[in-house]
């Protein structure tokens, strides 16, 4: 099981510490736990866990490895910062920044190249799912962005409505069940040699300690990818334990 925390633009720098502290100072046996933290914070953050089995994974990279991309950060920068996991395609990077498909697996490819794992984000907005799309959307969107050619070993695939994040909104378990299953299945026929390898599928969108042991108990759901409810020590200790 996973349990991701993406603080997305959260919190200052003082809680980011008092958060990485907790995070660091609590095991859950086997499950993993992965931050993914702001930029600036990706090195005060790598000391803070340098003494503890807590993943650091960065939010987005650009494509390039270095050149003129003002505000922007290269896989290569992230892995020289302590990270070894990148976010790429999270829904607020698509609607936010315009990232479409072909430039979420370009950045997948960047990361790879620089030796991080890549957790890559999809899922249907509220529109898609009451028209009947979710699943054709959801798997254009794996066919799309994921690298046919990458070391499945690599890859975390985060399903993750547009219309749950952040609106206290959650699918019913039949749907999170049922999208995992189809993702799952797709991962399959996509990465046929993968041997034993499993991808794991995590699910995301208003993730809070109330829910989260009903959501993980769900076939094919193998962690959760927590944004609101991991800036709360408390409530992301709580999820960690229902997993
Ligand atoms: O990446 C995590 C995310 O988008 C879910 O956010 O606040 O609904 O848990 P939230």
């Amino acid at each position: 099981m996973i349990i991701a925390a993406n603080w997305k633009m959260n919190p200052d720098l003082e809680t980011a510490g008092m958060l990485a502290s907790r995070l660091a100072g609590i095991s859950f046996g086997n499950v993993k736990r992965v931050l993914f933290a702001p930029h600036p914070y990706i090195i005060p953050m790598s000391i803070r866990l340098a003494q503890s089995d807590i993943t650091l994974g960065g939010q987005d990279c650009h494509t390039a490895e270095s050149g003129a991309h003002t505000g922007d950060v290269s896989a290569l920068m992230l892995r020289d910062s302590g990270a070894t996991m990148v976010l790429v395609g999270h829904s607020e990077r698509r609607s936010d920044h315009g990232e479409d498909d072909a430039l979420i697996m370009a950045k997948a490819n960047a990361a790879l190249a620089h030796n991080l794992d890549v957790m890559i984000c999809v899922g249907e907005t509220r529109n898609d799912r009451e028209a009947g799309n979710a699943e054709s959307v959801v798997l254009a969107q794996l066919q799309g962005s994921i690298p046919k050619a990458m070391d499945p070993a690599r890859l975390i695939v985060a399903y993750e409505p547009v219309w749950a994040i952040g609106t206290g909104l959650v699918p019913s378990s039949e749907d999170i069940a049922a999208m995992h299953e189809n993702i799952s299945s797709w991962l399959s026929s996509a990465f046929p040699n993968r041997g034993d390898t499993h991808i794991p599928v995590l699910y995301g969108g208003s993730v809070k300690p109330g829910n989260a042991a009903e959501i993980l108990s769900l076939p094919a759901v193998d962690g959760a990818l927590v944004g609101g409810a991991s800036l709360d020590a408390d409530g992301f200790e709580a999820i960690c334990a229902a997993a």
